[in-house]
């Protein structure tokens, strides 16, 4: 018997419980919506616009872009303001999840007024996109599909859609598909560290303690990566929309609450780890204690 081992084992199995819910927060509508990556807030899109005579000539993609679409849709932008998001069949936000994404509106108002608090707004979800092993969240087809619901009779080809998003967008494609096979990697090798770790509880012996180790080890690792690459994605991405939506009046909200559970998980591994290095040495001087005194 090896009571002490019944602590990393019930640390592996607070991580796969932990896993899990981040593979599969938001997979369905009103599912742990809080815990997306990132959540785009669309609400105010083209407010700031319509106010700058800077029309089409910044620096911006985004904002030429804008430009280009309020152009085509009529000359007189001023008849949208406030609207020009229903308009343009655009929702008030779009949250990303691993398997799937959200939209929906801002209840009971997407801005804060006196009566109603920043604390009292909330999503209220629609709709998610269907749910798919490796989706892949493609902004452009979903801005043309807006377009060609809104009944607006533009393309993105029309609109000069810049290659830069679409370089973005791809490499964000190739870090998504990691991060979803790293975070299945890590739940299977969590599941086998959570019935060797309570093997290991039965057994004596630095074998097992060994075995654990070492699959609890590639555990960590796969988990670490995957978080990290999950922290960058949020943290620069968010960076990026923000430095150039902030033109066009769309926002960037991060993942925090994803990034929580990851980590913990990572951590609660991390302990496992430790537990079971510790197993390993402690083995290891009673080995060596009864091979010189036994
Ligand atoms: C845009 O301009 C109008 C009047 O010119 C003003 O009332 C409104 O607050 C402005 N909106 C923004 C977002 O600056
Ligand atoms: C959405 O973004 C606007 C400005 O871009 C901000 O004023 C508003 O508070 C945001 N709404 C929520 C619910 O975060
Ligand atoms: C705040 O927004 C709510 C919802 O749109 C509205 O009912 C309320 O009258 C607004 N309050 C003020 C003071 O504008
Ligand atoms: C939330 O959305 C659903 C469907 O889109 C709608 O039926 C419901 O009234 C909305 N809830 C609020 C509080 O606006
Ligand atoms: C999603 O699934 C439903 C039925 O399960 C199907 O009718 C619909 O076409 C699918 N949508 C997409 C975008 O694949």
């Amino acid at each position: 018997m090896r009571p002490s081992a019944l602590f990393p084992a019930l640390c592996c199995a607070a991580a796969l419980v932990l896993s899990f819910l981040c593979l599969f927060a938001g997979h369905k509508r009103n599912f742990m919506e809080d815990y997306h990556l990132l959540t785009l807030n669309t609400s105010r899109i083209g407010e700031n616009l319509l106010n700058s005579s800077t029309a089409g000539n910044s620096d911006n993609p985004l904002s030429t872009l804008f430009h280009n679409i309020t152009n085509s849709i009529s000359g007189d932008v001023n008849n949208f303001v406030g609207d020009l998001a229903s308009r343009l069949g655009v929702e008030d936000f779009y949250s990303a999840h691993l398997l799937d994404y959200c939209y929906g509106s801002y209840v009971p108002t997407p801005l804060a007024n006196a009566t109603v608090s920043k604390s009292e707004i909330h999503k209220n979800v629609t709709k998610c996109s269907n749910q798919t092993a490796m989706y892949q969240f493609d902004p452009t087809s979903a801005l043309q599909k807006s377009l060609n619901d809104s009944g607006v009779d533009i393309t993105l080809a029309d609109l000069n859609w810049p290659d830069d998003i679409q370089k973005g967008v791809n490499a964000l494609h190739i870090l998504q598909k990691a991060v979803f096979i790293l975070y299945c990697i890590s739940i299977g090798l969590t599941s086998v560290a959570l019935i060797t770790s309570l093997l290991g509880v039965f057994t004596d012996g630095r074998l097992t303690a060994f075995i654990n180790f070492m699959v609890v080890s590639l555990d960590f690792i796969a988990l670490a990566l995957a978080s990290a690459i999950v922290t960058v994605v949020i943290v620069k991405g968010s960076n990026v929309i923000d430095k150039y939506g902030k033109e066009i009046g769309v926002e960037a909200h991060k993942g925090a609450k994803f990034m929580a559970i990851t980590w913990a998980a990572t951590g609660l591994i991390t302990l496992a780890l430790l537990g079971w290095f510790i197993e390993c040495i402690i083995g290891h001087r009673k080995r060596g204690y009864v091979s010189k005194h036994g």
